[in-house]
C-alpha cells in the first residue's frame, strides 16, 4: 500500500508504536538542553507571539499565501505539522490540523476557535492517505527541516496525494547573509536545514511542479516560500 509505504519512510521505522512513533520525530533534535521547554505549548505560543509581532513570523507567511490568490473562497486546508494551529484562522472552509505531538493539539483544539470549521487530530501526516482525504491546499510550516532528505520527499509524496490543487511549503535556508541569522540557524532544533538548492532538488525528486519559489525574510532568517503542484 503507498500509504504505509510513505508512513515507513516518514518514519524511518517499522511498526512503530504510537509513543515510539511521537518520538520518532519530535524527539529527533541532538540539541537538547533549552530547546526542550518549547515542546510545552504554552511556552512555545509565546515564543511564537514574540517571533510575529519583532519578525511577522506567522503574519508575513499568512501574507504570501493572501498574495498568491489562495485564501480566495475559503479553500480547505491540511496543516501538516500543524504544531499549535497558528494557521487555522487564514480560511473559514474546513482547516485540519495535523501533527504528531499530543500536547501540543490538545492545546490547538482548546485555544483555536476563530474558524468554526477548524479540527485538529494528532497523528501522522501519512494516515490521511489511507482514509482518502483531499484538500485544496496542504500547508507545512518549519516541518522539513526536521526530516531527513528522504523522509521529506516522503512527505511531499504524501502532500502530493492530499492536495487537491496546490502544497505550500515554508522553510528557512542553510546559507544566511546576515550572522545573526547563520547563528540562530545553526542553532536552530531542525537537525536537517536545507540549502536553497537541496530543497528544490527534494521538490524536483518528488511528484510535484514549483510553481513559484520566493524569498522571504523573516528578521535575522532568510527563509523561502515555495508553491508547487501535483506533476
Ligand atoms: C517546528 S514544528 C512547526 C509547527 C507549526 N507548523 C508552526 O509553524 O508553528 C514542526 C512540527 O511538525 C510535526 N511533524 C513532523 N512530521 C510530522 C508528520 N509526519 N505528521 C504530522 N506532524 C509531523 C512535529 O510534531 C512538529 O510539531
Amino acid at each position: 500500500m503507498k500509504g504505509q509505504f510513505v508512513l515507513d519512510k516518514l518514519l524511518d521505522v517499522k511498526e512503530p508504536e504510537a509513543d515510539q512513533r511521537i518520538d520518532s520525530v519530535m524527539y529527533e533534535q541532538p540539541r537538547e538542553g533549552l530547546f526542550r521547554v518549547l515542546q510545552n505549548p504554552m511556552i512555545w505560543e509565546v515564543s511564537r507571539i514574540g517571533l510575529d509581532l519583532v519578525f511577522g513570523l506567522y503574519r508575513r507567511r499568512s501574507n504570501v499565501m493572501q498574495n498568491w490568490g489562495l485564501l480566495e473562497n475559503n479553500p480547505s486546508i491540511v496543516d501538516v505539522g500543524c504544531g499549535i494551529g497558528q494557521y487555522s484562522d487564514v480560511t473559514r472552509g474546513s482547516y485540519l490540523g495535523i501533527d504528531l505531538n499530543r500536547d501540543f493539539i490538545n492545546y490547538a483544539s482548546k485555544r483555536r476557535r476563530k474558524n468554526p470549521n477548524a479540527s485538529f487530530v494528532c497523528d501522522n501526516a501519512a494516515s490521511l492517505v489511507d482514509d482518502g482525504s483531499r484538500f485544496d491546499i496542504v500547508l507545512m510550516v518549519d516541518v522539513l527541516h526536521h526530516l531527513s532528505e528522504d523522509a521529506g520527499t516522503g512527505l511531499l509524496e504524501l502532500a502530493s496525494d492530499l492536495s487537491e490543487s496546490y502544497i505550500v511549503s515554508f522553510e528557512p535556508v542553510k546559507d544566511q547573509s546576515n550572522p545573526v541569522g547563520q547563528w540562530i540557524i545553526d542553532h536552530d532544533r531542525g537537525r536537517y536545514i536545507y540549502s536553497l538548492d537541496e530543497l528544490h532538488t527534494m521538490f524536483e525528486q518528488s511528484p510535484l511542479t514549483i510553481v513559484e519559489s520566493i524569498p522571504l525574510q523573516l528578521g535575522f532568517i532568510n527563509s523561502r516560500a515555495i508553491l508547487a503542484k501535483p506533476k
